[in-house]
């Protein structure tokens, strides 16, 4: 009979369509945050907010106009040296919350979910009409010369007003990628030794996925390994170091830092040079793998490494890349070839390995930056936020050593 038959034709087709919608749903659920949490978090900030402004009337207040949307580092370096500026000024932060532009740009995360040190003692914005009512508020633009841009910021923020903002974006890409970024650093690591703290519930995943993959998370513990951390930046990147090329862009924030510029694996970096840039920004797996010998070779006792990738079901091809890698590392021909005396890695981790529980998706790459700052030794990449984020927190918070960090 006719409809049978097309019955039997259909059903594989059926069952095609059912595993693709259960496998679009897996990924949409774990990918979904926790709202509840998210919005207790909201909460928490207006009540510390509040409190906080009741209990010191005599304070004054800054609000910057921020970066919205880019990627989460690019977010949270910034933030942080907004933070560093009010604290150097006397002045309350207001803070905002995170854009978490993979859910699209309205999609906002309340910053206590991540940076805790920030919003301890800081005021939400959604609270700020509740300190500074319009006549205490002052509007400033402060834009100026790179060179000269972090110093009048203060002097304007040292002034008596009670609140003030600052409608014009002042700490722009090109302020960042700029040698005016070294005269802050000194200040800025004591700021970050000092008030770094991610959330509570970063800091509990970061420690579950040190157990859970066996990685030391600091020289006087004695669980798990030392570890290399490698920073395979791929993904949207191939596109971004073609025009980072054409742009003649150099290293971005803290990788331009003079103290790094040994870190930097050879041939140096050429700005004019457009293949030079982008031989730094998407670097081949014989260069990755050259600046992970040249660290391994002096330290025979590291022998597992933690690859942190941006591989996801949009950028499979990551993974191949990574396996690749893996299969190199832990090559005993190679590792004798490459004079690793110590033999070949007999762990490789990675990314996609981090013991994530439903609704913590959100936290992976940040969790991924603690992994990277705990490690022993870091290879990581000068265009990357993340990466310059996890040297910052290395040199900075920890008072860790430019030879330990390798940029490619
Ligand atoms: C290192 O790890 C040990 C054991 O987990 C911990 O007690 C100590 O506070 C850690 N030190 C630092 C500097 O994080
Ligand atoms: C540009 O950089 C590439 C890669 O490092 C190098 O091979 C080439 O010689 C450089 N060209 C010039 C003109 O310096």
């Amino acid at each position: 009979m006719y409809l049978p038959s097309r019955w039997r034709l259909l059903r594989p087709l059926l069952a095609l369509v059912i595993i693709f919608s259960f496998f679009i749903s897996y990924i949409f659920l774990k990918s979904r945050p926790s709202y509840a949490l998210y919005n207790t978090l909201a909460d928490d900030e207006i009540e510390a907010s509040r409190k906080l402004i009741r209990n010191t009337r005599n304070s004054r207040y800054v609000l910057f106009r921020q970066l919205q949307g880019a990627g989460f580092n690019n977010q949270a370096q910034e933030i942080l040296l907004f933070h560093h500026l009010a604290l150097l000024t006397s002045r309350v932060y207001v803070y905002q919350p995170i854009v978490w532009r993979p859910r699209g740009p309205n999609a906002l995360v309340p910053l206590s979910a991540f940076m805790q040190g920030v919003t301890k003692n800081s005021v939400s914005v959604a609270v700020f009409n509740e300190a500074c009512s319009p006549e205490d508020t002052k509007h400033v633009k402060i834009r100026v010369n790179n060179k000269v841009l972090w110093e009048y910021t203060k002097e304007v923020l040292n002034g008596h007003e009670k609140c003030i903002v600052v409608d014009d974006w002042i700490l722009n890409w090109n302020f960042l990628a700029s040698s005016a970024l070294h005269d802050i650093w000194h200040t800025f690591q004591n700021y970050l030794a000092k008030h770094f703290q991610w959330s509570k519930e970063i800091r509990s995943i970061a420690s579950r996925a040190h157990s859970v993959l066996e990685l030391r998370s600091n020289s006087t513990n004695t669980d798990g390994e030392p570890y290399v951390a490698l920073h395979l930046r791929r993904g949207d990147f191939e596109g971004h170091c073609h025009s980072l090329a054409e742009g003649h862009a150099g290293f971005t924030t803290w990788a331009t830092l003079p103290a790094l510029q040994p870190s930097v694996f050879p041939p140096a970096l050429d700005p004019r040079n457009g293949t030079s840039i982008f031989e730094h920004c998407y670097p081949t797996l014989d260069r990755i793998l050259a600046a992970i010998d040249s660290q391994v070779r002096s330290k025979p006792h590291l022998r597992t490494i933690h690859v942190l990738h941006d591989g996801a079901w949009d950028h499979p091809l990551v993974y191949a890349q990574h396996y690749k890698l893996e299969a190199a590392l832990a090559n005993a021909a190679r590792a004798k070839r490459a004079g690793w005396e110590g033999g070949p890695m007999r762990r490789v981790t990675h990314s996609g390995k981090v013991p994530l529980q439903w609704g913590e998706a959100d936290w992976a790459v940040t969790v991924d930056v603690e992994l990277a700052r705990r490690a022993e030794v870091f290879v990581g990449n000068g265009f990357s936020s993340l990466s310059t984020q996890v040297v910052a927190l290395r040199l900075g918070a920890d008072g860790g050593r430019p030879e330990e960090i390798t940029l490619l």
